[in-house]
């Protein structure tokens, strides 16, 4: 029995009706490109959100999280933050997203169990939001479209539903994406919640953020990944994720286009002056980073291993110098898995400031640089790391 399912048990004192899954994703190219229309290259993972439910007919909903102590309670029709439980304003988030396209839920009881380390870049948080919008619609059938609610999925004579399509995921993103921006204040780009939806066992995700195509390539079985968490907690509800972001917005409108998709660098170079210091910086970072991500298709094409990993130490150069947003205990995580010869490239992953590198690493020396890692970031810290190798995976279910 799966851990959501136990303290579902445990909670409510009998089985859920369902359990829904969404992965976690590391990102590995295209570092902020998301909301400024650009193109990512990331990954689903094996480390994932459970979260198990059963409806109830009272208005009451009663949430539990193995992460957390207590309960939450609230009502389906009074959707509103607890100071006291911050975790639940995700969840809260995507229910009232729901309500405000028009679908009825009564209450329901959700026991949620995540294996993604909580603050590393890993979206956590994105893959709650994500299971809390597939945990709705098998409890209480829905369907979504960008424009409002089609006709409800039915049940099939085992009482399960179709799965969801295409045009499906992208608009649960979408919402999802507006849950986290209006109601938990993380002015976030569509990355996380493509990743959870779109992931596929054994690939790499590839997505362009303009007009939102997802395409997967094969992974190769020569390298692995793994995730060392910093264990230095990073919040997208911080502000600096804002700012950067901020920054972005201000240079493309100095420029006038309609988002740094539209620049090229040598453009960019050409109109330098026009531009404030950090502005430039963060849009230097965003279109290398979109350069990056088209050249490491190509690698992950021609099985060049070797490319696609300097490309994620050159993605992290521009991430420390330019964008800065990594921090010194990303920048040793890395220093140290460039010493290795296992390696062949290492980044930040995700928003920054903290959180976890991924590392590109030869699939048969995986074990000598892990024990490397340890050693070394324990030796300069006095902190103990866990690294983790991440494979691919299915998307959300
Ligand atoms: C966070 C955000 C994503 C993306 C990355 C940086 O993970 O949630 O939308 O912007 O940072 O690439």
């Amino acid at each position: 029995m799966n851990e959501a399912l136990k303290l579902f048990h445990k909670a409510f004192h009998r089985p859920p009706s369902h359990c829904v899954l969404a992965p976690g994703r590391i990102e590995l190219l295209g570092n902020h490109t998301d909301y400024n229309d650009g193109l990512v290259m990331a990954m689903a993972v094996d480390r994932h959100i459970l979260m198990a439910g059963s409806p109830r007919n009272d208005g009451k909903i009663e949430l539990v999280s193995s992460a957390f102590a207590g309960r939450e309670m609230f009502y389906a029709d009074r959707i509103e933050k607890t100071p006291a439980a911050p975790w639940a304003d995700y969840v809260k988030g995507v229910l009232l997203q729901l309500r405000l396209r028009g679908v009825h839920f009564t209450g329901f009881n959700a026991a949620i169990h995540g294996t993604l380390p909580l603050g590393a870049g890993m979206s956590s948080s994105a893959a709650l939001e994500v299971a809390t919008a597939l945990l709705l619609r098998k409890l209480f059938p829905y369907a979504l479209s960008e424009t409002g609610l089609l006709a409800a999925p039915r049940r099939d004579a085992r009482g399960e539903l179709p799965d969801v399509g295409k045009a499906e995921k992208l608009a649960f993103a979408r919402l999802c994406l507006t849950a986290e921006s209006a109601f938990v204040g993380a002015n976030v780009g569509m990355l996380d919640y493509l990743s959870s939806l779109f992931g596929k066992a054994g690939h790499v995700i590839q997505i362009d953020c303009q007009h939102f195509t997802v395409t997967h390539g094969p992974v190769s079985a020569k390298v692995s990944f793994v995730v060392c968490n910093s264990g230095v907690r990073h919040d997208l509800t911080d502000g600096a994720y804002n700012k950067l972001r901020n920054h972005c917005e201000s240079a493309a409108r100095t420029l006038r286009v309609p988002s740094l998709r539209s620049i090229t660098a040598q453009m960019l170079e050409l109109r330098k002056s026009q531009l404030a210091m950090r502005d430039y910086e963060c849009a230097r970072h965003v279109i290398d980073e979109n350069r990056r991500v088209i050249a490491g298709e190509r690698a992950l094409r021609a099985d060049d291993m070797e490319q696609l990993g300097q490309l994620l130490y050159e993605s992290h150069a521009s991430s420390r110098y330019i964008l800065k947003n990594s921090c010194p205990e990303l920048d040793l995580l890395v220093d140290l898995a460039r010493a290795r010869p296992e390696c062949l490239g290492a980044r930040l992953t995700g928003g920054g400031f903290g959180g976890a590198t991924i590392n590109l690493v030869r699939s048969d020396l995986v074990k000598p640089f892990i024990d490397a890692m340890k050693r070394g970031y324990e030796a300069a810290t006095g902190h103990m790391i866990e690294p983790m190798v991440c494979r691919a995976v299915d998307g959300a279910w």
